[in-house]
């Protein structure tokens, strides 16, 4: 059998730092938080920890603009917190990822000041400057991803910039080698820091048109949709030359055992399979999106898995993601019920899943009155519904004041169901979701066949959907119900099957011949006996 690594066999579990767990009382999460909940996670069962940026920043977009790649926020903690995390982390065995933003920087970044203070600076060409138009607009008509116009006016020099996201987010400009020996030290400072792996923020963006040519208009575009849907963004992100960057940043972690690449990418899978890369040089997991996006029914779903499963190249190992902290929570899209089935999706599919913090719980999307918004997005294209707000909330841990996240005002309000959808309540309920999803992971591990297993899809019945997944001599069988209503599913051709768990946590052991008799919203693993 081959030897799996711990990232192909392994569950991850974003923690969104400021929201995860407040030990200071400033309402904003820190690392002594993720440090005091770390045997909670044991408990759970994941097998790593991704965290979203701790750097120092001017939290412009939250940490995803980055003042110093080689430091930790105050308002997180200190250096010394965070070898201590790891410490912490490591000695329960739990691997620690963290997040790697390399397409831009902040606009306060030293880098950048010494960009912008004059045309002549050592660093000017680690950015993208450019002269205007002759009529003084700017160099193309790319749009932000946070609406309006991606290039910024700098009076001073006489030359626009570049920001693929908000102004104060300037795009560096990797085709400089300087700025990639540069980038290349920041991620072995931390892997000297004993740290696992990295997700790489926005990696399908870092190379763009070397001739900035417009991008051609979205005849699909429809009111409504953020701004930056209006174009197809075809000459300023997904370039061929982007994967050799992909390759340098992989071979900076080949110097160490064992860690991962992570990339973030927003494509569809043809476009993304891509970024496994030649020979699987690229990122071990481009992180696929498409349970995300994909309409809750049964044919898109089941034709979606066995698409992505054909798509990918050999060696390549899958992965798949509900939700993270730019996505609608998977409760508010599907609703509590099949948030259940989801888990079970989510933890049955061949390949490594990625959690997001709070879906355990079922945390649905808390609404954010006006005056308390704080994403730049939600500021920028107010209305749309584009706010990232309402799921990145607090934590909730208990029933007391503020869900025993903070002793202080927390930095987002948290759900008004706190006092029931919280750990401590769902820990002592053995039907609740949070069982649920510790169940769901402790049978991942002890069940080989669910990590890394082949997959085979068994077929459509109706309203739901059923595949196998196998390992030796082990055989699983999922079926998930996509709708609220009973389905009875012929199951005659798969011999003897007996229930391993299903999401209503009931009827284990029973054995089923022939039809399974799946409720409303549920969804079953079944064992092969014979
Ligand atoms: C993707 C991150 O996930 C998102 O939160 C951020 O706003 C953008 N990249 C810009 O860094």
């Amino acid at each position: 059998m081959p030897d799996w690594q711990w990232w192909q066999r392994g569950v991850v579990y974003q923690i969104y730092p400021r929201s995860f767990q407040d030990t200071n009382g400033d309402g904003i999460g820190d690392l002594r938080g993720i440090c005091e909940r770390l045997d909670y996670l044991v408990w759970l069962g994941v097998d790593a920890i991704w965290i979203s940026p701790i750097y120092p920043s001017p939290m412009a977009d939250f940490g995803y603009d980055i003042a110093d790649y080689c430091n930790v926020d105050p308002i997180f903690g200190t250096l010394g917190d965070f070898d201590r995390l790891i410490a912490e982390a490591h000695g329960r065995g739990l691997k620690v990822i963290l997040d790697f933003v390399p397409n831009h920087t902040s606009d306060q970044h030293p880098w950048f000041r010494e960009s912008r203070s004059s045309r002549t600076s050592p660093k000017r060409d680690w950015y993208i400057w450019r002269d205007p138009k002759p009529d003084g607009s700017p160099p193309n008509n790319w749009i932000s991803n946070f609406g309006g116009p991606a290039w910024e006016w700098d009076e001073a020099t006489g030359q626009y910039y570049y920001h693929a996201f908000l102004k104060e987010q300037p795009d560096l400009n990797w085709r400089n080698p300087e700025v990639r020996a540069a980038m290349h030290d920041v991620l072995r400072f931390w892997l000297r820091r004993s740290v696992d792996g990295f997700r790489v923020d926005v990696i399908w963006h870092l190379m763009k048109d070397p001739e900035f040519r417009d991008n051609p208009p979205n005849p699909g575009f429809q009111p409504g949709r953020p701004e930056i849907d209006r174009l197809l963004q075809i000459h300023s992100t997904d370039q061929p030359d982007v994967h050799e960057i992909i390759a340098g940043m992989r071979r900076v972690l080949e110097e160490f055992e064992d860690r991962v690449l992570i990339g973030e990418i927003y494509l569809p899978i043809e476009r993304l399979v891509a970024y496994y890369g030649q020979d699987l040089a690229g990122a071990h997991l481009p992180f696929n999106f498409q349970l995300i996006h994909t309409a809750w029914n049964v044919r898109e779903l089941s034709t979606l898995i066995d698409e992505y499963e054909a798509a990918l190249p050999e060696g390549g190992w899958p992965n798949w993601v509900l939700g993270n902290h730019d996505q609608p929570r998977i409760a508010a899209r599907v609703g509590a019920a099949q948030a259940r089935v989801a888990a079970m999706l989510l933890l049955t599919l061949r390949g490594t899943p990625t959690m997001y913090y709070g879906d355990e719980i079922g945390l649905a999307k808390v609404e954010i009155p006006d005056d308390a918004v704080q994403d730049p997005w939600e500021k920028n294209e107010p209305g749309l519904g584009l706010g990232r707000d309402p799921e990145r909330t607090p934590m909730q841990w208990d029933s007391s004041p503020h869900a025993g996240f903070t002793t202080g005002k927390p930095w987002l309000p948290l759900s008004p169901t706190y006092a029931e959808c919280n750990v401590e309540r769902m820990r002592s309920d053995p039907r609740s979701i949070l069982s649920l999803y510790r169940r769901l992971l402790a049978l991942r591990r002890e069940r080989k066949a669910l990590s890394v297993g082949s997959y085979r899809s068994i077929g459509v019945f109706g309203t739901a959907f059923a595949y196998e997944r196998t390992l030796g001599a082990e055989r699983l069988i999922v079926v998930l119900n996509l709708t609220h209503e009973p389905h009875l599913v012929d199951l005659s051709s798969q011999g003897r099957l007996r229930r391993v768990l299903s999401t209503c946590l009931d009827g284990e052991g029973d054995l089923v011949e022939g039809t399974l008799d799946l409720r409303g919203d549920e969804g079953v693993i079944l064992e092969s006996v014979g």
